[in-house]
């Protein structure tokens, strides 16, 4: 099973950037973290970051025969992007939205999210462990298939 999973944008500033809000780790450490759990559960996995809509939605777009699944991390795009919302839409594959934060403890602009409705759910506030999280949902969701 291939699982393709998306960092948005500023994420690629983890460590650095809002660490009270978003840990020290930053991406590689949390890709690595991501790889050895995608192993123990014997997933394969590609990881990629994009700060720009076009590119992300590029990505889903060549998910499609490629992935059986998708885990996203839309970063602020969550919030607005009705193009990646569409693309999520338009790819029919199993997607699972993490954040890192509890956006639902933050700001009011923050609460809504765009791309949760076409996503099959969401993990968000367990730092890492969100992505971790939703690896094993998406394992439990396609053996079930
Ligand atoms: C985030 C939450 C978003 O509101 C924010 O814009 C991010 C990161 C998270 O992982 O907690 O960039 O997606």
């Amino acid at each position: 099973m291939k699982i393709l999973v998306i960092h948005g944008p500023n994420l690629n500033l983890l460590g650095l950037r809002e660490p009270e809000v978003y840990g020290r780790y930053s991406l590689e450490e949390i890709n690595k973290d991501i790889r050895e759990e995608a192993e123990r559960l014997g997933l394969e996995v590609e990881i990629v970051q994009y700060n720009g809509e076009k590119e992300i939605i590029e990505k889903l777009h060549s998910a499609i025969n490629q992935f059986q699944g998708i885990i996203i991390n839309p970063g602020a795009y969550t919030h607005y992007s009705i193009a990646i919302r569409d693309a999520i839409a338009a790819v029919r594959l199993p997607t699972i939205e993490v954040h890192l934060s509890n956006i639902y403890s933050r700001e009011e602009f923050r609460h809504h999210s765009v791309t949760a409705p076409v996503c099959l759910g969401g993990i968000y506030g367990f730092g890492v462990a969100s992505y971790l999280l939703a690896l094993r949902a998406l394992k439990m969701v396609l053996e079930e298939r």
